[in-house]
């Protein structure tokens, strides 16, 4: 059955397969749609009395549906969804912009200008709407607890966490209970190069699986335990690493490092807290001539270039020596502070 609608204005109109979705089930639906990348993102979605038309790439069946053909208005992908965003909000008499900055994890958009946890319902709508979102979070930054607690709050949309494609991995979590940072990617990426085949592999603070899971999915073959204090972010890697089906790789190890680690021998030591020149004995115990541990570090630019002296230091006394072998910036963390990524290789225990 072919239905036309007619549309006031000048939009372009064009006739698409679609599925016709229940209003209450539609959200769900449309996110899985996203996932399976079958919606036609080109058109915009139609919402009619009871039903949402979703516009598909090609015919599709899925329980609850109804598959259909019908008109559907051409969106206009040359202006930016901030763009189209703030055209709305002038026409909706909303003052100020959207803000320039914005994260996108899976189908979850995360802003950061407080201002925009006062608005109405309505106006979250059209933001998720024209960002193609299923939920909007406020995003306050990270707390200085040792377990990285986020400060981020719901502001409209489903509730209970957030799916995020990265390099071939999937990773879900809570974003109102455990942080993800979206800018280490490239470490992310390097942990993925096959390093580590036949190796075994410890990382320390491995959070919902940020790194792990892209070690084992470079190095099939390397034998990874992951160690995680927070009971939220613990709960989620176990979820990770079985919807990435890494059981086989990764043995996730609950509570502090300092005592799940122990009586193992690393080959490779993954330290990925600011604290982690703290927890430096502990990564030493582990070590053999030739591990590799790599600490994330928080240093400023006076200090950049040489603050692997103290750490050098520090390892003497523990009875340790160590070579830097490279560092690499991360990302900028404020005035002056630089997030660094530093790998050290042990040469020899005293
Ligand atoms: C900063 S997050 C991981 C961040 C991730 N590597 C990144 O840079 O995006 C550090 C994780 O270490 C965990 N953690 C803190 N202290 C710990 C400890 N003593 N033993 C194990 N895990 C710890 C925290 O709960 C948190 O999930």
């Amino acid at each position: 059955m072919v239905k036309r609608i007619a549309y006031g204005g000048s939009a372009k109109m064009v006739l698409c397969e679609c599925l016709s979705v229940p209003k209450s089930s539609a959200n769900k639906v449309l996110s899985y749609l996203l996932k399976q990348d079958v919606v036609r993102k080109d058109l915009k979605i139609r919402y009619e009395m009871n039903h949402v038309l979703i516009p598909v790439k090609s015919p599709i069946k899925l329980d609850g549906t109804l598959a259909e053909r019908h008109d559907f208005q051409v969106r206009d992908l040359t202006v930016s969804p901030v763009e189209r965003v703030n055209r709305k909000l002038e026409e909706m008499g909303i003052e100020g912009r959207f803000p320039d900055k914005f994260i996108m994890f899976g189908d979850s958009l995360f802003i950061k200008e407080k201002r925009f946890q006062r608005l109405p319902l309505k106006v979250f709508g059209m933001i998720a709407k024209e960002f193609c979102a299923n939920s909007i979070y406020l995003d306050r930054g990270i707390g200085e607890s040792p377990i990285r607690e986020p400060d981020v709050k719901l502001l409209w949309g489903r509730k209970g966490g957030v799916t995020h494609e990265e390099n071939g991995i999937f990773y879900s979590f809570d974003p109102t209970k455990v942080m993800f940072s979206p800018g280490n990617v490239n470490s992310r990426i390097w942990e993925s190069k096959g390093h580590f085949n036949e190796k075994t592999v410890v990382d320390m603070f491995a959070g919902i699986g940020y790194f792990t899971l892209q070690v084992a999915k470079g190095s099939p073959r390397a034998r990874i335990f992951a160690c995680e204090l927070n009971p939220n972010s613990f709960d989620f890697l176990v979820q990770n690493i079985r919807k990435n089906r890494m059981e086989d790789r990764i043995n996730p190890l609950p509570g502090d490092c300092r005592s799940s680690t122990y009586g193992l021998r690393a080959d490779y030591i993954l330290m990925g807290h600011f604290d982690s020149p703290q927890f430096l004995a502990t990564a030493l115990r582990m070590s053999h001539k030739g591990t590799m541990i790599n600490m994330h570090i928080i240093c400023d630019t006076a200090t950049i270039n040489s603050h692997w002296i103290g750490i050098q230091r520090r390892a003497r006394e523990l009875g340790y020596l160590i070579d830097i072998l490279d560092q690499k910036v991360v990302k900028s963390y404020g005035p002056h502070l630089w997030h660094v990524s530093s790998r050290f290789i042990v040469t020899a225990a005293l």
